[in-house]
């Protein structure tokens, strides 16, 4: 019995991939190495396959059968929302089409348990100070709508033959399990602070004049080490007959503004740089706060670290 983690050479993939080996199970890891990194799944069997290629199916199916896969944990996907909106094609092949080969291999395979990395984008810009999973998903952006397809796909699939999913939807991911699995990508917040103060260029604020205590913006961020926890206690859940929900909120339901979070890294790091407030970001909601309730009823997960503990991680694996 294996668990397959397809884009497990990520950020979040590789700390689920290693969490989960850790545990003596044993993990199959398929990536397209596009942003994975080989290193971070070394000592693990893995494929290099690119899920949107449509010569993917037969080659997941084949490996599901060969090392008698289980169930699946679906990371692999682009997630730039930029990029997303400048390239909403290449979104929907590789997400969605990505998705669909990797469902169809499940099915050929008989492969019936499947969690699936979804995201708090797929809200949009919801109006309520937590939110809930019973808010209406309204996504803004093509990253966001392939998150919410990518759900009915795994629903759809749950109705015509069986498979049995968990959708989590993650909020900010953000510090290291290990050092050497941190993220490398200079994408967010808390890795984009880190390279101004290593250029020693001034960070950016997008917009101190929001309706909150401090005017920036607010957002959930959780360690990734827990978030890779939230991926076990799905596989568990799968277990149950008895699952009354499939989509969980995966954040601390607690926000930090973007100030929050400069004036924590000059703490952590000891270095005290200036920062510059410059116009919104478009598309940013004021603040994006998980009501956690359910997965920690239900599951029984809930995040152990705080904003701290995610700033000195991400700080020790880079320095
Ligand atoms: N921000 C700045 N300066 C920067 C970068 C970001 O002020 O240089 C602000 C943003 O405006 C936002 C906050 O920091 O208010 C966090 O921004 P990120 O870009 O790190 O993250 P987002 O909340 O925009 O998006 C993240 C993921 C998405 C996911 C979303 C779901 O990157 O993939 O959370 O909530 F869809």
């Amino acid at each position: 019995m294996s668990v397959l983690v397809t884009g497990g050479a990520g950020y979040i993939g590789s700390h689920v991939a290693r969490l989960l080996t850790e545990s003596g199970t044993k993990v199959i890891v398929v990536d397209d190495l596009s942003t994975g990194i080989e290193s971070r799944v070394s000592g693990l069997t893995s494929y290099r396959i690119d899920l949107a290629e449509p010569s993917a199916v037969a080659a997941l199916e084949a490996l599901m059968r060969e090392h008698s896969v289980d169930s699946v944990i679906h990371l692999a996907a682009l997630k730039r929302v930029g990029d997303s909106v400048e390239n909403p094609e290449k979104y929907f092949n590789k997400n969605l089409g990505g998705q669909a080969n990797l469902l169809l291999a499940m099915k050929s395979a008989g492969v019936k348990k499947l969690v699936f990395s979804s995201s708090a984008a797929a809200y949009g810009i919801p109006d309520v100070d937590l939110v809930s999973e019973e808010e209406a998903a309204s996504p803004i952006n093509p990253y966001g709508q392939t998150k919410l397809i990518g759900e009915w796909m795994a629903a759809n699939a749950e109705t015509a033959w069986g498979l049995r999913h968990v959708n989590l939807r993650y909020f900010n991911a953000a510090g290291a399990g290990w050092d050497d699995l941190a993220d490398t990508q200079v994408l967010n917040l808390i890795p984009i602070v880190f390279e101004a103060i290593n250029n020693k260029s001034k960070p950016k604020v997008y917009g101190s004049d929001y309706n909150t205590p401090d005017g920036s913006c607010i957002r959930d961020y959780v360690h990734v080490l827990d978030l890779a926890q939230a991926h076990i206690k799905a596989l568990d859940y799968l277990e149950q007959d008895k699952r009354e929900f499939n989509t969980f909120n995966v954040g601390t339901g607690f926000g930090s503004s973007v100030i929050e979070v400069l004036e924590q890294i000059r703490e952590t790091t000891a270095i005290n740089f200036e920062y510059e407030v410059v116009e919104r970001r478009a598309g940013d909601p004021a603040r994006l706060i998980a009501n956690a309730s359910r997965i920690e009823k239900i599951m029984g997960w809930k995040a152990k670290n705080s904003l701290v503990e995610i700033i000195d991680s991400a700080w020790k694996a880079l320095s």
